[in-house]
């Protein structure tokens, strides 16, 4: 028999953990030649930076403008990648595809009663896209965007938001991300953190480690 966890909220980062960021460039692999995995990475990678520092600096631009500038940085990196599939390489970004598990899984948490969220580095636009073109608008209970703070995780007061809304203490909030360093940041502010590292990564952040670790988000009704 399965125990229901100690967790009343559960709370899921959005890229990586429940849409695949890597959705888009594979969409259109074929017109984007031998190094469109390394396209889609430096794309990826550089979003993040983007973020983090402009967060230390704060010089907020929302996240679908970082995205757009990671985008052409990465082009520029890539320069046999076709850059005439800009816009569709975007759009497709818009409304990522959610991983295979993902609703079956926050179908079951909704069915054991839990409270569900995302909170996301993402602008609300894309976030309702996203959620949207999934069809999972009507399982989260809040899709949060660090949009009205104006900075990015791993800035304390983005973890906040999630006490402030659910009213509940940290302990009692379960974090699931598949970016290391967001489980890093989710760990430091005291919730329960589940990474799933979906791409086997190696660990790191040791002082900060998470409750548990996970391949997907299927191991989370077992915890
Ligand atoms: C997020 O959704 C950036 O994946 C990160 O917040």
């Amino acid at each position: 028999m399965v125990q229901s966890s100690p967790c009343s909220v559960y709370v899921f980062d959005a890229y990586g953990t429940l849409f695949d960021v890597h959705a888009a460039v594979r969409k259109h692999e074929q017109d984007l030649g031998p190094n469109a995995a390394f396209l889609s990475e430096i794309w990826r990678s550089k979003q993040l930076e983007y973020s983090w520092v402009r967060g230390l600096m704060g010089r907020y631009r929302d996240f679908w403008s970082l995205t757009e500038e990671a985008l052409d940085y990465a082009f520029a990196k890539v320069p046999d990648a076709d850059q005439s599939k800009r816009a569709e390489l975007l759009d497709a970004y818009f409304s990522l595809e959610a991983y295979p598990e993902v609703r079956s899984v926050l179908e079951a948490l909704k069915a054991q009663g839990k409270d569900l969220a995302i909170l996301s580095n993402g602008s609300p636009d894309m976030l309702k896209a996203a959620v949207e073109g999934n069809g999972l608008q009507d399982l989260f209970d809040h899709v949060l965007s660090v949009d009205e703070l104006r900075t990015y995780k791993t800035a304390k007061e983005v973890y906040e938001l999630v006490g402030t809304v659910f009213r509940a203490f940290p302990e009692t909030v379960s974090f699931q991300s598949s970016n290391r360093w967001d489980i890093a940041g989710a760990t430091a502010y005291g919730f329960r953190t589940v990474w799933v590292n979906r791409t086997s990564q190696p660990d790191e952040y040791k002082d900060l480690a998470p409750s548990a670790q996970l391949k997907d988000l299927e191991g989370l009704l077992f915890l």
